[in-house]
């Protein structure tokens, strides 16, 4: 139905920056290497961290991409017109090459000339200004010379105008959105009314030029970089003049395959139309990634569980009696393959992994629904037991009481949560019962080498190493974490190289509160055992080490002089123990 198609746009947009010196780069993983800030990517600008921080990028300092994305937060969103946990951002970056005015040149002739869009269905805000930056006069100054109306350039504040991190820490900056008139064109305002929801962002310009640390702080990145990013889904529809991104070709197959399994049309309950399409949409592009995961109950494989599982609720909501799920895969694997091949390449593990989380979960979802259905409030034992027993993640079991009017207990659901989680893992007891046995300035340099080391382990042995209990004093530290076998002496001795060499790297030693959740976003390791809710410290050691820990450290890793491990030992199944010291 659509008159400008994806590939289209895609090909103009990259043709485009191509023409002004861009390098096209393909679409990192979604799941990222070796970030550990974020879950997913979620953002063109992720891949390109280390480069906007100021590394050399070795394609040069004009870069431009079609990058795949993932964003959880605005899953209660979705639903809507515009939302969507997976989507694909066309961005264009200058790694400290050229400066907000020619970004603005840039995205003014990319929109009014190369698409043709009207200049008077367009709008701009920029950064108003706040106690750490300066308002943004060059952007307002350029718009009105571009020659726009200063009714049509709002001034609006960090919620609005300014950008990042991705994660807790990294670039960010104030930044310059385009918005696209969707209402009436014979009526195209005078005013720009950013609350007015026909005004549609399509575009961000980011003037990436700071860095947010750890400890709140912003301070001037080495170079002043670009950084920008243009939602596909959205663009497309507005430039094909459709009121919903589900009715462009990106979506309508697949919006149709769901009344032909439903038999009920779209327009009788468009909502739960998208959330399915949308739902399996990501889940495809997370199962199908080079990097891609099985459903679980951990970090990326949680949120896919989620996913899939609201998805399947969703499609039972609409009338789709039998599995579905991967009748949907075949035909988006169709459809954007050409694009992103890993897709096909994985296309055997997309179907048999969401063809078994959804026979595992519509065996109990009914019952499940059934069991919900005899409440009249959720307690927190109701919610762990739609979650142990029917796989009911909490927000759909939130989502549920919402629907229905009931009233539900989160902090007693945690609460059982954890009782839970301690029954099963008594190995865990006594860890980091608020650290150490004393806080002498030994004992505190022995506590700072068990979070290098840890991390040390983590790299060597794998992502299995977790600590289990840790017995830490002046002379020495004992320390129990999870690893089925005796470390060899390369991998004894390769633990010591790499906390030598960051103890070399004299990085400082800082901690932020932060919530739990905060604190997993961020990436920190270490045992959540807290309510969310709660305040967690997160102890950070450079760009090396990042732990849940109730402290104390030492201020400068270059105190610890030099590390040796005395002893490697088993401690029991399972457990490993080191005995080490700092000289
Ligand atoms: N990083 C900015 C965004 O996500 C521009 O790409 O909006």
């Amino acid at each position: 139905m659509s008159v400008f198609s994806a590939q289209d746009l895609r090909d103009q947009f990259l043709k485009y920056f191509e023409s002004k010196d861009h390098k096209i780069i393909a679409s990192a993983s979604l799941i990222p290497d070796n970030d550990p800030t974020v879950l997913f990517t979620t953002a063109g600008m992720h891949p390109l961290v280390p480069y906007l921080m100021g590394e050399k990028h070795p394609q040069g300092t004009r870069l431009a991409s079609v990058q795949k994305c993932i964003r959880t937060g605005d899953i209660d969103e979705v639903g809507d017109t515009t939302h969507h946990t997976f989507f694909e951002m066309l961005g264009n970056w200058s790694l400290g090459d050229y400066d907000k005015i020619k970004a603005i040149d840039f995205a003014w002739e990319f929109l009014t000339k190369t698409l043709a869009i009207n200049p008077a269905l367009l709008a701009v805000s920029v950064f108003q200004g706040d106690e750490n930056v300066a308002e943004d006069k060059v952007a307002f100054e350029y718009w009105l010379t571009l020659g726009l109306a200063n009714a049509k350039i709002a001034k609006l504040g960090v919620k609005d105008n300014w950008w990042g991190p991705a994660g807790t820490t990294g670039p960010c900056g104030p930044d310059t959105e385009i918005f696209y008139w969707t209402g009436d064109q014979n009526k195209t305002p005078d005013n720009f009314d950013p609350e007015d929801k026909n005004w549609v962002e399509i575009w961000n310009n980011v003037f990436m030029e700071y860095n947010k640390t750890a400890d709140n702080k912003f301070t001037a990145l080495q170079q002043k970089n670009i950084d920008t990013g243009m939602g596909l889904e959205r663009t497309l529809a507005v430039l094909n003049g459709v009121d919903d991104n589900y009715k462009t070709e990106l979506f309508w197959p697949i919006i149709q395959e769901l009344e032909k399994l439903s038999g009920k049309k779209y327009e009788e309950d468009k909502r739960s139309f998208r959330i399915v399409a949308d739902h399996i949409r990501s889940a495809v592009f997370i199962l199908g990634d080079n990097n891609g995961v099985a459903p679980s109950n951990k970090d990326q494989g949680y949120v896919l569980r989620r996913l899939i599982r609201r998805a399947i609720r969703f499609a039972k909501i609409i009338g789709i009696a039998n599995n579905f799920t991967k009748i949907l895969t075949t035909l988006i694997i169709k459809q954007y393959g050409p694009d992103y091949p890993e897709l096909i390449k994985n296309q055997d593990f997309v179907n048999k992994e969401i063809e078994q989380e959804e026979n595992k979960f519509v065996s109990t979802l009914e019952k499940g629904l059934r069991e919900f259905a005899k409440q009249k409030t959720i307690d927190g034992k109701t919610a762990f037991v739609l979650f142990s027993t029917y796989g009911f993640p909490l927000e759909m079991t939130e989502e549920l009481a919402r629907e229905n009017n009931i009233e539900i207990n989160n902090q007693e659901f945690e609460a059982e949560f954890k009782k839970h989680q301690d029954l099963s893992r008594t190995a865990s007891a006594g860890m980091f019962k608020g650290g150490l046995a004393d806080d002498k300035q030994n004992t505190k340099r022995h506590h700072t080498a068990a979070h290098l080391m840890l991390q040390a382990l983590r790299m060597v042995l794998g992502e299995h190493v977790e600590q289990r209990g840790s017995n830490i004093n002046e002379d020495r530290m004992r320390f129990d974490f999870t690893h089925p076998e005796k470390m060899t002496p390369e991998q004894i001795q390769k633990v010591e190289d790499i906390v030598n060499e960051q103890i070399n790297k004299k990085m400082p030693v800082s901690y932020q509160e932060m919530s739990v959740a905060e604190a997993k976003e961020y990436g920190a390791i270490g045992i959540f055992e807290h309510k969310y809710g709660d305040k967690v410290k997160v102890y950070t050691m450079g760009d090396f080490s990042k732990e849940i820990c109730g402290g104390p450290h030492v201020d400068n890793t270059a105190e610890l002089g030099s590390f040796k491990i005395i002893k490697e030992e088993s401690s029991s199944a399972g457990v490993r123990r080191i005995k080490a010291q700092v000289k």
